[in-house]
């Protein structure tokens, strides 16, 4: 392979994980920008075989594998990340405005529980900013929009945010995710409320319907509902008729770590990911897979580190799968190995 990602490992993992995402996309852009350099990665990292290849809500998928939402927020490096193998990558969350996001520190690695907590709080440049990104695109990946409020907006106002996001990226990304999940704005996961849900993706489907080609809209919950709500959740995606789910967000539970429990507390709050959250949000999949009969899309992300995790999202009944911190700990070799093990299934 190209760079043995577990040999520089130690050296990203001596700095602040969020300077070392900042510079790690410096250098990828850098990198990328010689043809030669891009088509290198590519020939490394990227896969065709057409086992590998999806159809779900009309679209057609390379491969199953995607990035999950919150690693290319401003839809900076869409067409480098395609190079690295994901068959689809989900830009944002986006909001209306731009916003700075929590202070910092803001993104702490649990190294002994290959996991991270965030409390990022959708740091990023704004609609109209990823917008512009966007529309000089060259590759032709599928790419997800992730769109959210801003923090200054009332939950009363949400859906006005959630319109713009949705009217300005329309002609830019292929399906829509619609963030109600995030631990890191406060009140936002109240519109997983049954009422405030309901109102919410009726208003974007009826927008939806209002344009020539209508695109799929996804809903992104979080791992901590309970299976009643998620028995609501399944009666709203069928009311509103929209075309799935993303299952899951970050929890906001801090269960069963290897990590010193003092440095858990000095840490604070946020949103954990990794290997602590998947069999959590693997529970989830499978809950709604089963109980739906499966009449929607489900897309499984949380704690995929590994080509068993992988496949076990898939079993639970996950059509497509997502990652992050899984590529922060294995680096991008991790989806290649996941998609030579689909096509040996
Ligand atoms: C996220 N995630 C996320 N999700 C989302 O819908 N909008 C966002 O802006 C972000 N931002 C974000 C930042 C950081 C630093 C992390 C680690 C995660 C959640 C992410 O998309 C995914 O749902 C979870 O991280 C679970 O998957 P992994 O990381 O266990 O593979």
């Amino acid at each position: 392979k190209l760079f043995m990602y577990k040999l520089i490992r130690p050296v990203l993992f001596l700095f602040d994980p969020e300077k070392i995402h900042t510079i790690a996309f410096q250098i990828i852009k850098a990198i990328c920008y010689f043809p030669g350099f891009k088509w290198l990665i590519r020939s490394s990292y990227r896969i065709k075989n057409h086992k590998l290849e999806r159809e779900l809500f009309g679209i057609k998928f390379d491969n199953p594998v995607g990035l999950a939402a919150g690693f290319d927020k401003d839809a900076y490096l869409v067409d480098e990340l395609s190079s690295f193998g994901f068959g689809f990558v989900e830009i944002g969350t986006v909001t209306p405005l731009p916003q700075d996001g929590n202070p910092k520190p803001r993104l702490f690695r649990l190294k002994k529980d290959k996991a991270l907590i965030n409390r990022m709080g959708f740091n990023n440049s704004g609609v109209e900013e990823v917008v512009s990104r966007l529309r000089n695109r060259k590759s032709d990946i599928i790419v997800g929009g992730n769109i959210g409020r801003n923090k200054i907006t009332k939950n009363s106002n949400a859906i006005q945010d959630y319109e713009i996001c949705f009217e300005k990226l329309f002609p830019y990304v292929d399906y829509f995710v619609i963030n109600v999940s995030s631990p890191n704005t406060p009140g936002l996961r109240d519109l997983q409320e049954k009422k405030p849900l309901i109102k919410l993706l009726s208003r974007v489907q009826e927008l939806n319907s209002e344009k020539k080609n209508k695109k799929p809209v996804l809903l992104k919950i979080a791992p901590d509902l309970s299976f009643n709500q998620l028995d609501d959740i399944i009666q709203i995606i069928k009311q509103t008729g929209i075309d799935g789910v993303i299952a899951t967000n970050t929890t906001i539970s801090r269960d069963d770590l290897n990590t010193a429990s003092e440095k858990i507390t000095d840490i604070g709050s946020g949103g954990l990911s990794g290997n602590p959250l998947k069999d959590q949000s693997t529970r989830i999949i499978k809950y709604l897979s089963q109980k739906s009969n499966k009449s929607f899309a489900i897309i499984g992300v949380g704690g995929i580190d590994s080509v068993d995790s992988a496949l076990e999202k898939l079993d639970a009944g996950a059509d497509l799968i997502q990652l992050y911190t899984g590529f922060i700990y294995e680096g991008p070799i991790l989806i290649n190995k996941i998609n030579k093990a689909l096509i040996r299934r």
